[in-house]
């Protein structure tokens, strides 16, 4: 049988892969702590679950609009007007399954074949898959380390052609951590609306931010800026609710509505339930959301202590999000067994099979010199981890 070329393009999700070869070698007995799952450890809030329960209840089984629910649409447009000073339309906003989905549809609607689109590595790594998926091309720009790895105006400006259609923007970033302050953010995204390309602008990790930080959406640093911004959220990771697939959009109406479009052709609607969780999640009261949050913050003070405090690892301090991205390229050369350590697939492979932590090699992510540790998992795990990855690393030396 032959499968259609556009499957053949692409991998499967890398992170999610990890996942599930810790979760099979848990299964075998062997006592593996991850850090490889991108998600909260915490449960959805108890408020959120009982919106869920009561819109069973109440018979809430149906299908919704294929733009989403009504009442959510609503909600979407009072926090965008609330926490980002941003005022959209109902016309300009739309409800998808979870994130990932957002991004994909946008895709869809966007790209033509061979249109190319700006994806800063190191990158979430589906944002590649799905401008391949849609026929474009991704235009990788690298980014340095000394920079927190974070894009440089002049570089985005080079690397606009004539068939760039649009740019992923990720902050707080999944993998580095790296946030954007408005100084650094506003050049990038004037000369892509002067340019007429289409900011994606990701911000689902919105509000776990540290250090006292404040967020800055993309969409609100000038007009023009937001004329030509998607600007893309969702409660999996604000109300630690990734299971629950419940992302969503705003930006210009005739990109939201050509998602649409897709989306009554595709998944019809996110489903009625998570709907209405989420309608609680974004109207009810925000303290589980600050709790998780400086939790992720002690989290993050601690493993970032622990890994500066290792021989040959740097690694810059995440402004937010769960992850840290050091570089453990110091160890890149040295011999396992009778194998030599490569790069980041190798050493992530040894610390899984000899330490029994479970990370994310950075050539995942486009910069093979680092590797993923999500913190979203208990402190005293973090701990052992950490005391896991010392000795394995000493092992090398
Ligand atoms: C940067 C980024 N964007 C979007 C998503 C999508 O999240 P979800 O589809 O779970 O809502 C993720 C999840 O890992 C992410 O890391």
């Amino acid at each position: 049988m032959e499968l259609a070329r556009r499957v053949m393009s692409i991998q499967p999700s890398p992170t999610l892969a990890v996942d599930a070869k810790a979760k099979a070698l848990k299964a075998e007995g062997v006592d593996v702590i991850s850090f490889g799952v991108g998600e909260p450890d915490f449960r959805t809030p108890a408020h959120i679950c009982a919106a869920a329960k009561k819109a069973i209840d109440d018979g809430y089984h149906g299908y919704t609009p294929a733009d989403g629910l009504p009442e959510l649409k609503k909600a979407v447009v009072e926090k965008f007007k609330r926490d980002n000073g941003l005022t959209y339309g109902l016309d300009q906003v739309i409800i998808n399954v979870g994130g990932k989905h957002s991004s994909y549809l946008l895709m869809q609607a966007l790209v033509n074949e061979g249109d190319e689109v700006i994806v800063p590595a190191p990158y979430w790594v589906s944002y590649p898959p799905m401008v391949i998926l849609a026929g474009g091309v991704p235009v990788v720009l690298p980014t340095q380390e000394a920079d927190d790895f974070k894009l440089r105006p002049e570089q985005v400006e080079a690397a606009i052609t004539p068939r760039t259609k649009a740019i992923f923007i990720n902050s707080p970033s999944n993998p580095t951590g790296g946030v954007y302050s408005a100084d650094e953010l506003k050049p990038i995204a004037e000369i892509c609306a002067k340019k007429g390309v289409i900011i994606i602008s990701d911000e689902i990790y919105e509000p776990i931010l540290f250090d006292g930080r404040k967020f800055v959406s993309t969409a609100s640093l000038g007009d023009e800026i937001f004329a030509h911004t998607v600007t893309l959220n969702g409660v999996s990771k604000a109300y630690a609710m990734t299971g629950w697939r419940i992302g969503y959009m705003a930006g210009p109406a005739p990109i939201i509505k050509a998602c649409a479009k897709i989306q009554s052709q595709s998944t019809s609607n996110p489903t009625a339930i998570a709907q209405k969780a989420a309608v609680e999640a974004i109207n009810g009261p925000q303290d589980e959301v600050e709790k998780m949050r400086a939790e992720f913050e002690r989290r993050r003070g601690y493993i970032v202590g622990r890994l500066a405090a290792m021989k040959g690892v740097t690694c810059p301090n995440p402004g937010g999000a769960f992850y840290v991205f050091p570089n453990l390229s110091a160890y890149f050369g040295k011999k396992w067994g009778d194998k030599v350590i490569q790069g980041s697939v190798d050493l992530s492979a040894y610390l899984l099979e000899e330490a029994h932590i479970a990370t994310v090699p950075g050539a995942a992510f486009g910069e093979d010199a680092c590797v993923r540790f999500s913190f979203a998992t208990s402190q005293e795990l973090i701990a052992k981890g950490m005391d896991r990855l010392e000795e394995g690393l000493a092992k090398l030396a």
